[in-house]
């Protein structure tokens, strides 16, 4: 559960993040009905710990951003039920982001002179894929995963070598100590045309893999593992942002969500911005993993174009970046 104070959709006056890790841990991964509880339970003590840092009053609120899609409907639906009701109480009016766009907007919270258009990377424990930014026309997609996401990978490839729930961040620490050139691991798509990405292949090799070698595995083998397991997830991310950087024209790329604060990642699209004369932003860590302050800003947004949305307003687990169902015009 996350809430945040923004002024202007640019300055971040708070930002309160409570995670839930501790009530997902016993069992390995995000149990739906443990989460919409837990968001019930901590949603108004968190909305009330952002204001009271920014040491902001609500009178002062002038409008309320909720996330509306893509997600857990039952998580959704608590702050979006919140925030309708705060909004109503207030009077101000209630807009409901989409929560890619969201992660976009992390990047010019981040950097404001970042300008679309611009390429972005979004990499999280549920998307992989790569949008075209423009300025006043919703994000256009240009290529995506056709299986898992690349945070996915590292989740499950972190359970398979028995690191620590959440697994991406754990993974990446594990692997600063081993080889990367230990296992020669594929590097999914990196040889197709086009933009998508595929990660179950590449999970199920690492599956086959600690399988084969039977025992327990020793500390420098789970290491190694981690590291030649990264470089081949990173490789093709790099790689297709390159390729989509030079197919638009453009020289500007954003990379966003949960994995753009993974290490070798940064590293790596570092080099690449060097070597092609490209600008790569990457927001800090704490805008990179789910945050509210992201969201605060993508619905100041939408907010001066003049979308608003009623109290009518539903959360939906699916929803194309582009035609999300609860923006003006769209239909059923
Ligand atoms: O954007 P996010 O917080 O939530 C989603 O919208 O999914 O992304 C979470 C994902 C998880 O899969 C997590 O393991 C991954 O981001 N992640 C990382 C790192 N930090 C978080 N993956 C690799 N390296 C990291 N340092
Ligand atoms: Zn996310």
């Amino acid at each position: 559960m996350a809430a945040a104070v923004v002024r202007d959709g640019s300055a971040i006056l708070a930002s309160a993040i409570r995670g839930q890790a501790q009530v997902h841990r016993p069992y390995g991964g995000v149990v739906p009905e443990l989460a919409s509880r837990d968001h019930a339970r901590s949603v108004s003590e968190v909305v009330g710990q952002a204001l009271e840092e920014a040491g902001v009053s609500l009178e002062q609120i002038d409008g309320v951003a909720v996330t509306a899609g893509p997600g857990l409907v039952g998580s959704l639906l608590v702050g979006l039920s919140f925030g309708k009701a705060l909004a109503y109480r207030l009077g101000v009016p209630v807009v409901g982001v989409h929560h890619l766009e969201g992660h976009l907007a992390s990047a010019t919270l981040a950097d404001p002179s970042l300008v679309a258009p611009f390429i972005g990377l979004v990499v999280s424990g549920g998307h992989t894929a790569l949008y075209r930014v423009e300025e006043e026309v919703a994000p256009v997609l240009l290529g995506e995963t056709r299986d898992d996401a690349v945070g996915e990978a590292f989740d499950k490839v972190a359970k398979l070598l028995g690191l620590d729930y959440p697994g991406g961040p754990a993974l990446s620490r594990a692997a600063e100590h081993g080889d990367p050139g230990a296992v020669a691991f594929p590097r999914p798509m990196l040889d197709r045309p086009g933009f998508d990405f595929s990660y179950s292949g590449l999970k199920t090799a690492v599956a086959l893999e600690v399988e084969r070698r039977g025992v327990t595995l020793a500390e420098a083998e789970v290491a190694d593992l981690a590291a030649s397991f990264q470089v081949a997830a990173v490789a093709p991310l790099v790689a297709k942002a390159r390729a989509a950087l030079a197919q638009a024209g453009l020289d500007a790329l954003a990379v966003v969500g949960g994995v753009a604060a993974n290490r070798l990642l940064r590293e790596q699209m570092g080099r690449a911005a060097a070597e092609d004369g490209f600008r790569a932003v990457f927001p800090p860590p704490g805008l990179c993993t789910d945050n509210a302050a992201m969201i605060a800003a993508a619905g100041t947004r939408l907010l001066a174009q003049g979308e608003a949305h009623g109290l009518d307003l539903n959360s939906f687990s699916r929803v194309p970046v582009g035609a999300a169902p609860w923006a003006p015009g769209a239909s059923g």
